[in-house]
């Protein structure tokens, strides 16, 4: 068999995940509550199907038998988060024993069966009574997640040397203070760019932590979802709205993050509409003392931008959208099954600016996928023939190869994700496993783009 396009040694082939996501068992071994239980608890209805984050994949009574799925599909990595309501139950203070036991053994695993753990620590699950004191919004949860931080780095950093400190920090940001989709459901733009600002606060932080202890082969990093702001057209006006949408959707976390300081033109922005956050002395320096090792890049689809039709009602609250449209470009490529675009070249535009504008910081992505509904109606002799995912997984993969040949530093490639797993609000609405999950029995079964997937891994391309 010939190959086509062929990655480069060493190539990181695998999914990823996260706790909140997969483990279940939220109220098994000595979990403290995070803010998934407790709006679930509060609000069930704002749930697909009423489904909340109790039992989810189970992964927490089945990691052995998902490690040995992983290995027969040729993953060298894996990426999981570790749920800092489990490990430290309240956010502060004592260590869960049996959750260092739980991450423990599940480490463990996966290097006996050469499997790279790449570690997050924050996806999306602020332990409760954290979001009590004023979540990412406060000091004192800034101070709490170094010391989580810390404590995992101490407790798993002798085998764990991938780290990273966020998942798609913009993500709580948009969800929980502007647009109303995650905990604590507040709509005001001030206090979203203070958690904004404050959750880079924590992130270098937890650099600098990991940075002090000098392991020599470990890595930090963060993992961004990075959405290519597309204008409508080159007029100015079009350029000017993308480029502002860019600032605030991908620029404020990928500069302070890998150049260690925020784009002058974003500051001079939100000074202008009086939108600054409130800051501390120091905080320039560590940002900039404090920059990443390597970069994790979610995408799943571009942004498309058109200057506003009509200009904002300047006594309105300030909003990101203020100055932007979203623009419904015709004939753009569409996933019918979950209704987002698709657009493979994004990734190659991504990893092309990276390269020119961001010192080609070493990346990989780390989350790629395609969601889709109702996908049990493509099962045919018991399993989901999902050729529409290998062609999604192909088409992006094409364009990163192409980046990688013209001298983009990207490392790995990583699907969200290894089985169907919950999804915030969207529970299991959209499926995006190698494996199918049962929800009933939670029996697991391939679906035809894991077959695919490990030739991809084995051969090291395609
Ligand atoms: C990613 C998140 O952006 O989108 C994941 O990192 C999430 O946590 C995934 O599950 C898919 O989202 P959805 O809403 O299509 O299920």
């Amino acid at each position: 068999m010939s190959i086509q396009y062929k990655f480069p040694d060493g190539f990181w082939w695998g999914s990823a995940t996260s706790a909140t996501q997969m483990e279940g068992a939220a109220s098994e071994g000595g979990k403290g509550l995070n803010i998934w239980d407790h709006w679930y608890a509060t609000e069930p209805n704002r749930f697909f199907d009423g489904v909340g984050p109790e039992t989810t994949s189970d992964f927490y009574n089945k990691y052995k038998k998902d490690i040995q799925l992983m290995k027969q599909i040729g993953h060298n990595s894996f990426r999981l988060s570790i749920s800092w309501s489990r490990l430290i139950p309240g956010g502060e203070g004592e260590v869960n024993p049996e959750a260092v036991t739980f991450y423990n053994n599940v480490i463990d695993e996966l290097i006996e069966n050469d499997i790279e753990p790449f570690v997050n620590l924050f996806h999306f699950d602020m332990p409760l009574e954290l979001q009590d004191i004023g979540g990412w919004e406060s000091r004192r949860v800034i101070d709490a997640y170094e010391q989580y931080a810390q404590k995992s780095f101490e407790l798993f950093g002798d085998r764990v040397k991938k780290w990273f400190t966020f998942n798609e920090p913009i993500v709580p940001v948009e969800g929980g203070y502007l647009y109303d989709f995650h905990y604590p459901n507040v709509v005001d733009a001030k206090r979203a760019f203070q958690v904004a600002y404050n959750t880079m606060i924590a992130h270098a932080k937890a650099v600098q932590v990991y940075h002090s202890l000098n392991v020599e082969d470990g890595q930090i990093g963060i993992i961004l979802n990075l959405t290519p702001s597309y204008p409508r057209s080159s007029n100015p006006a079009d350029l000017k709205a993308s480029n502002i949408c860019d600032l605030f959707f991908n620029r404020s976390f990928l500069d302070p993050a890998v150049k260690g300081e925020y784009p002058t033109e974003l500051v001079q922005l939100l000074e202008e509409h009086g939108q600054l956050p409130e800051t501390e002395v120091g905080d320039k320096e560590l940002l900039k003392n404090n920059i990443i090792d390597f970069l994790g890049v979610n995408y799943y689809q571009p942004r498309r931008v058109k200057s506003k039709e009509t200009l904002p009602n300047p006594y309105s609250p300030f909003m990101p959208d203020w100055f932007f449209d979203n623009y419904e470009m015709p004939g753009r490529k569409m996933n019918p099954y979950r209704g987002w675009e698709i657009y493979e070249k994004g990734i190659y535009d991504i990893m092309i600016n990276l390269r020119d504008n961001y010192g080609n910081v070493e990346s990989f992505i780390s989350e790629n996928g395609m969601g889709v509904q109702d996908e049990a109606r493509f099962i045919k002799d018991g399993r989901i023939e999902d050729d529409y995912r290998i062609d999604f997984i192909k088409g992006h993969l094409e364009w990163l190869h192409k980046a990688i040949n013209e001298g983009c530093n990207a490392k790995g490639y990583h699907l969200w994700t290894f089985l169907d797993n919950w999804s915030w609000m969207n529970a299991y609405k959209n499926r995006y496993g190698f494996y199918s999950v049962n929800l009933e029995t939670k029996e697991r079964t391939a679906k035809k783009s894991a077959t695919w997937f490990t030739d991809v891994s084995t051969n090291n391309g395609f």
